[in-house]
């Protein structure tokens, strides 16, 4: 069936605008064969949950083949499937069920590395110094006086030097493990070859690309030193990272690539889109990234980053909304993803953080943009604190004792036992093992209960989806949001007086009253507040309370108005 018509809402080419994007962490999704691993049939069997959770499109991470030393962002082929997730057969059965529900899917691309298996790194690394083979990716001499020290003073994203010696004496650079060699985009065949790559997967189908450390495929020429490491400062390079300028990140020639990308997708039918993960130094850089002639957004991390405080959900509301007006383009709301840990956890962990993290659902859901779920959050889930070290498989938890397992833990389906459905019925255990104590955390056990993180999410989405307020892509400066007066340690604001669908006349209401717009007030303070003032509760993520009944908003508690 044709998307249009199972869902008006990913029909028009800029769906990507307001869309609310699932991102599936596809090994721990959905088992289909009982390997204790997720998989294409997997997701494939449980599209009318994402349906009916009211999402709009998936983002899958890397499923490409891959010795998964950093969980598939290592691809040894970018054209085929890895076999622990199933084939093309399956990957095409499962983009077509889901274009008939209606569901958009968006795949990643990592384009800044290769796998240490892939066949142009075996080659350079059978080729000689100063061989064609090896000018694909970054190799030099070494400093010192037998080239024995790295030849600069780079660090890996994932701890120690970003070089590791050959035994022939040359250097390759890897931002991230020795596993994961940086590409030389300065090479024609590089770009020739990522080139078509995307149009491999647009024709598959693919609505969409998340592109992975999009910042980093170009590097400063001559790759200068940055003067200083974690040895000599106690600080390391990465903390830079969105804050400050690193001679391998954003510079300014990985704007060509983009620029190239951009006509291949707009080549193609149906609002064929990509967001980048994407780090600057400032707003004004991030904007770049996004335009007409490059990419179509770009993660908006600082709301994610920001702490528990109304302030500082304000500032990086506010920041947001000012990027959005430089691009002329709703901006992304994330909380969590499979690099961070869960933000129940980051918020307190147990009941507070549980509570905090349905208000921030309800606050990201009312902003204005598109907004990207991660697997999990919808059923409340924590992040696994208690995994055994022996079983953690994230590369940098052995350079840097910090590790991305726990939210990676496989989502819990039905059943008092781990591992919770993932699998058919006589499953191994999981690939990381589900902790005791999650039966009542399961999509099944939620599932009905209108008091469960599930049917809030589910509630939640579906007003998002019909309200004219939330659903419509922000007119003009694509901001459409108002802030109100609300006191200490409460955010409270008013949509949809300017989405170019309302004719009521503006923030001070019309002959309609507020029927076009809606409220969004999220308690910080410390204290029970009163919402008198505000319309009819649409949705509130704990009941409100206080006399007369109904009107006082508890702490860490969040809710949605029709304003009178
Ligand atoms: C991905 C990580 C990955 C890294 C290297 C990041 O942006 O989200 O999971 O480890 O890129 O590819
Ligand atoms: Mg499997």
């Amino acid at each position: 069936m044709d998307p249009a018509q199972a869902n008006p809402r990913t029909a028009r080419d800029d769906w990507w605008r307001t869309a609310a994007v699932y991102q599936v962490y596809v090994r721990s999704f959905a088992d289909s064969d009982g390997d204790g691993i997720g998989d294409l049939q997997g997701i494939r069997s449980r599209l009318p949950y994402l349906r009916d959770l009211g999402v709009d499109a998936l983002w899958l991470t890397p499923f490409y083949r891959s010795p998964m030393v950093d969980g598939g962002y290592d691809v040894a082929d970018y054209r085929e499937v890895d076999p622990m997730f199933g084939d093309l057969t399956d990957f095409d059965e499962m983009i077509t069920d889901a274009h008939g529900l209606g569901l958009r899917i968006i795949v990643d691309i990592v384009p800044n590395h290769t796998s240490d298996v892939h066949p142009w790194f075996v080659a350079a690394l059978a080729a000689a110094p100063g061989s064609a083979e090896r000018d694909r990716y970054m190799f030099r001499d070494g400093r010192g006086e037998h080239g024995e020290e790295p030849p600069n003073d780079w660090e890996s994203i994932f701890g120690g030097p970003a070089w590791t010696r050959l035994p022939d004496g040359q250097w390759y650079l890897h931002l991230f493990d020795p596993a994961q060699p940086d590409l030389n985009w300065r090479h024609p065949e590089v770009r020739a070859e990522f080139e078509q790559i995307l149009r491999f997967w647009l024709d598959r189908g693919v609505d969409g690309f998340r592109i992975d450390v999009a910042h980093g495929m170009i590097k400063a020429d001559g790759l200068p030193d940055i003067g200083w490491t974690s040895a000599t400062t106690g600080r390391r390079q990465i903390e830079l990272l969105g804050k400050g300028r690193l001679p391998y990140f954003d510079q300014d020639e990985v704007h060509d690539i983009y620029r190239a990308w951009r006509p291949i997708l707009d080549s193609y039918p149906g609002g064929r889109m990509a967001v980048a993960e994407a780090w600057a130094e400032t707003p004004q850089r991030l904007a770049r990234y996004i335009g007409p002639d490059e990419l179509h957004q770009a993660f908006n991390f600082d709301f994610l980053d920001a702490t528990w405080s109304a302030d500082s959900f304000h500032k990086v509301i506010d920041t947001a909304l000012a990027e959005a007006a430089i691009v002329g383009a709703p901006t992304t709301w994330v909380l969590s993803n499979h690099d961070k840990q869960r933000h129940v956890t980051r918020y307190g962990d147990g009941e507070v953080g549980l509570r905090r993290a349905r208000a921030a659902a309800l606050l990201m859901f009312a902003l204005p943009g598109s907004t990207y779920l991660y697997q999990g959050e919808e059923l409340g889930l924590p992040e696994v604190l208690d995994l055994p070290d022996h079983l953690r498989q994230d590369p940098a938890f052995g350079r840097t004792g910090h590790s991305r397992d726990g939210c990676r833990v496989p989502l819990p389906w039905s059943g008092e036992d781990p591992p919770y459905g993932f699998g058919p019925a006589g499953s191994v255990e999981s690939w990381l093992p589900a902790p005791a104590g999650w039966a009542p955390l399961t999509a099944q056990a939620q599932d009905g209960d209108p008091d469960s993180t599930l049917e809030l999410y589910r509630r939640a989405l579906a007003i998002r989806a019909e309200h004219p307020a939330l659903r419509d892509a922000p007119a003009g400066d694509g901001t459409g949001l108002t802030w109100l007066e609300a006191g200490p340690g409460v955010l409270a604001f008013r949509r949809g007086d300017d989405g170019g669908t309302d004719t009521d006349g503006g923030a001070a209401g019309g002959a309609d009253g507020g029927a076009h717009a809606l409220i969004c007030v999220v308690n910080l303070s410390g204290a029970p507040v009163p919402v008198d003032g505000y319309g009819v509760p649409l949705i509130t993520s704990a009941p409100l309370d206080g006399p007369p009944r109904g009107r006082l908003l508890p702490v860490d508690a969040a809710a949605w108005f029709r304003p009178a």
